[in-house]
């Protein structure tokens, strides 16, 4: 007798390009993630290029903003009461999704989430990672890549990275999942170190997420 093997469901998190959301549906398509379907894109950027890559592979989006959403109206002058509103919403729009997802993939989502955010996730069960151009510890939060660069030209790194992680309320900071490794010796300038680091990404996501789908329960 055949067991067939349960579908998994993911949703995916994006604020742009979406070339790391191309390269999740590719692999979806190709069934180097097996058994996989990513069943919704949620953006927080209206113009991000990666919701037309979503309608393209005729997946669900929704775009779900702090500002359009009435967040800061809401709260005026209050920005983390504001945040917090936004974040719980996320929450509610993931966990009742239909299909469920099993695995949440940050990639290239560009809004720090706070900690009501990571434990209504957890409360519901549902593992989320994040995709970020660095090595555990070493340039969490934003422009990652810049600042890399700028640090190996002050002579004070040789090497920077990328790593996939679990995501905990500490920017950046939660376990790895796959880590990768990226000499800045052999860059000739901050364009080639983030060409090196995009090539590195979309192969490692797909790792990531491999990784972490087969550790569901
Ligand atoms: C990627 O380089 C990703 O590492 C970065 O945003 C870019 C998104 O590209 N994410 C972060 O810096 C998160 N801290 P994409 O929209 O083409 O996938």
């Amino acid at each position: 007798m055949t067991t067939m093997k349960r579908e998994h469901n993911i949703l995916v998190l994006i604020s742009g390009n979406g070339t790391n959301l191309q390269a999740l549906i590719d692999a979806c398509a190709a069934g180097t993630i097996p058994h996989a379907k990513i069943v919704k894109v949620i953006s927080n950027k209206k113009d991000a290029y990666g919701l037309t890559r979503a309608k393209d592979a005729g997946i669900e989006t929704t775009y779900h903003n702090l500002i359009a959403g009435g967040y800061t109206k809401k709260y005026p002058g209050d920005r983390e009461k504001a945040r917090e509103g936004y974040d719980v919403d996320l929450a509610k729009l993931i966990t009742t999704n239909e299909p469920k997802p099993d695995l949440v993939v940050c990639a290239g989502w560009m809004h720090i989430l706070s900690p009501s955010f990571v434990d209504a996730l957890q409360a519901a069960r549902l593992p989320i990672i994040n995709l970020h151009p660095a090595l555990p510890g070493q340039f969490d939060g934003a422009n990652a890549i810049q600042r890399a660069w700028t640090a190996y030209k002050d002579g004070q790194i040789t090497k920077t990275g990328v790593m996939i992680h679990y995501v905990i309320s500490e920017v950046d900071r939660g376990q790895p999942i796959v880590t990768e490794e990226i000499s800045c010796e052999e860059c000739a300038d901050e364009d080639a170190l983030e060409a090196k680091i995009h090539a590195v990404e979309w192969r490692i996501i797909v790792q990531g997420a491999v990784k972490a789908l087969s550790s569901l329960p």
